[in-house]
C-alpha cells in the first residue's frame, strides 16, 4: 500500500506511540483488502463503547492509547452499558459502572466527544454528501451511506479508533464508488405506515441480502424516522452497510435493469413483524433503538400525557436530543409518567438481562434480535402499542 510522508511518518512512531499503533492497524486492514492507499476522513464514529461488550482486554487497550494518543477529526462515541450520570436509579451495579466510567474516562483523554449515541447524525456529526468517513456503529454506516450519500465501510471499534487517530482509513469497500452499486432489486407491494414496518421490512430483506446492496422501488415516502428504523433492522439481520430507495436516497438513480429481484408483499410484512411474539406479559419496555429522534419524543409524550407508567419504561436518546426535546416541553410530560429517560446508552448493550427482566416490548427488530441472543424473550409491536403496554395495569 503507497503511504504518504506523512504516514510514514506515523508509521515509523514519529508521531507518538498510539499513533503509531493505529496506523499499524490501517496498514493491516488495507493489505487483507487490497486497498491501494489510505484517504483521509472527516469524521469517525467510535462503536465499542458498553464494558459489557469490551471488557477488561479493551480497557487495557484504550487506556494504552490514551496515553498519547489524540482524536485527529471529529470523533463521536456510541452508547456505553449505562447513563454515565443516572446509573444508579437504572439498577447497574457499582463493580459494573466504575470500569464503564474508566472506559469513557479514556475516550475523553483520546479527545472523543462523549457523545454516546448511536444516532450521530442527530447530536453534531453531520457528515456532507461524498465525504469519506470512519464509522463504527451498524445502524448509523448504513443511514450514512444511504441517505447521506457519505462513504464508510462498516468499522469495528478498533479500526474506528485508528481513523480518528490518524485521520484517515484505508481506500476500499464502500470508499469507492463502483462498490456502491446495487446487488439486489426489492419490489415493495405493500403499504408500509409506521416506521415499524420499514423495521420489519428491513430485518426480513437483510437475511436475504446479507452483505449486498438492497434497491427498493415502490416506496412513495419515507422520513427520518423510517429510514432510521430501516438502516438498523437491514445491518442487524444481515451485515447490509448500505441501500437504495428510489427517488428518495441520493445515489438511487442509476440502472438496475440487469441484477436479481424479488417482491415484499402483505405477506411477508405479516411474518416479518411476527418473527418476535414470543408469549407473555412483557416486564420492560423500551423504545429508541436507534435513539430517538425529536419528534418520536412528541409522539411519546402526547401518548403518555395523563398517563402513569407501570412498569419500567426506557426511553432511549443521546443527550441532545433530550436538551431538545426539554426546550420543547416534551421531557417533562415523559418524566412525570415514570417514564425513564435512557441517555448514554440503551436496552441493547445495557446489562438488562442481569436486571431482572424477563419480557422485553420494544418497536425495534433490531432490538428484538440481539435482545433474544441475550436470552431475553421480545415483543415486537408498534410504538403506540409499547406505550400501551408500558401504562397497562396488570
Ligand atoms: Fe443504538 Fe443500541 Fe439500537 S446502540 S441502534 S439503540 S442496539
Amino acid at each position: 500500500m503507497r503511504l504518504t510522508v506523512d504516514e510514514e511518518r506515523m508509521l515509523a512512531g514519529e508521531e507518538g506511540h498510539a499513533t503509531q499503533k493505529a496506523m499499524q492497524i490501517l496498514v493491516a486492514l488495507g493489505k487483507i483488502y487490497d486497498a491501494e492507499r489510505l484517504v483521509k476522513v472527516s469524521s469517525v464514529q467510535v462503536s465499542g463503547v458498553s464494558y459489557k461488550n469490551l471488557g477488561d482486554a479493551g480497557l487495557e487497550f484504550l487506556s494504552e492509547l490514551a496515553m498519547d494518543g489524540r482524536a485527529r477529526v471529529k470523533t463521536t462515541l456510541n452508547p456505553a452499558g449505562m447513563s454515565l450520570t443516572d446509573w444508579k436509579s437504572q439498577g447497574i451495579e457499582s463493580g459494573f459502572a466504575e470500569k464503564q466510567l474508566k472506559v469513557i474516562e479514556a475516550y475523553g483523554r483520546l479527545g472523543v466527544e462523549i457523545t454516546c449515541t448511536c444516532t450521530p447524525y442527530l447530536a453534531g456529526n453531520e457528515p456532507l454528501f461524498g465525504q469519506h468517513i470512519a464509522w463504527g456503529e451498524s445502524s448509523a454506516v448504513a443511514y450514512a451511506n444511504s441517505v447521506i450519500g457519505a462513504r464508510t465501510n462498516r468499522e469495528g471499534g478498533p479500526s474506528a479508533l485508528a481513523a480518528s487517530l490518524t485521520g484517515r482509513t484505508p481506500l476500499y469497500g464502500l470508499h469507492l464508488m463502483e462498490n456502491r452499486r446495487p446487488t439486489l432489486v426489492v419490489d415493495v407491494q405493500t403499504q408500509l405506515r409506521f416506521p415499524e414496518d420499514f423495521s420489519a421490512m428491513g430485518y426480513f430483506i437483510g437475511k436475504v441480502a446479507r452483505d449486498g446492496i438492497p434497491y427498493f422501488r415502490g416506496l412513495a415516502t419515507a422520513g427520518l424516522e423510517e429510514l432510521k428504523s430501516l438502516s438498523a433492522a437491514l445491518a442487524s439481520s444481515g451485515g447490509v452497510a448500505m441501500f437504495h430507495i428510489k427517488g428518495i436516497t441520493p445515489e438511487s438513480g442509476i440502472e438496475v435493469s440487469s441484477i436479481e429481484s424479488l417482491t415484499f408483499t402483505s405477506r411477508d410484512l405479516g411474518e416479518a413483524a411476527a418473527i418476535f411474539n414470543d408469549e407473555g406479559a412483557p416486564d420492560f419496555v423500551a423504545v429508541g433503538c436507534p435513539h430517538c429522534s425529536l419528534k418520536e419524543l412528541a409522539t411519546i409524550s402526547e401518548l403518555l400525557d395523563g398517563e402513569q407508567v407501570k412498569r419500567e419504561f426506557w426511553v432511549c436518546c443521546s443527550r441532545e436530543v433530550k436538551h431538545q426535546s426539554d426546550e420543547a416541553g416534551y421531557s417533562r410530560v415523559i418524566e412525570k409518567s415514570g417514564a425513564k429517560f435512557a441517555l448514554d446508552t440503551c436496552m441493547v448493550v445495557a446489562p438488562v438481562e442481569e436486571l431482572g427482566y424477563r419480557i422485553v416490548a420494544t418497536n425495534s427488530a433490531k432490538a428484538c434480535h440481539y435482545l433474544r441472543n441475550a436470552g431475553l424473550k421480545v415483543r415486537f409491536m408498534p410504538l403506540e402499542q409499547c406505550v400501551v403496554e408500558a401504562t397497562r395495569s396488570d
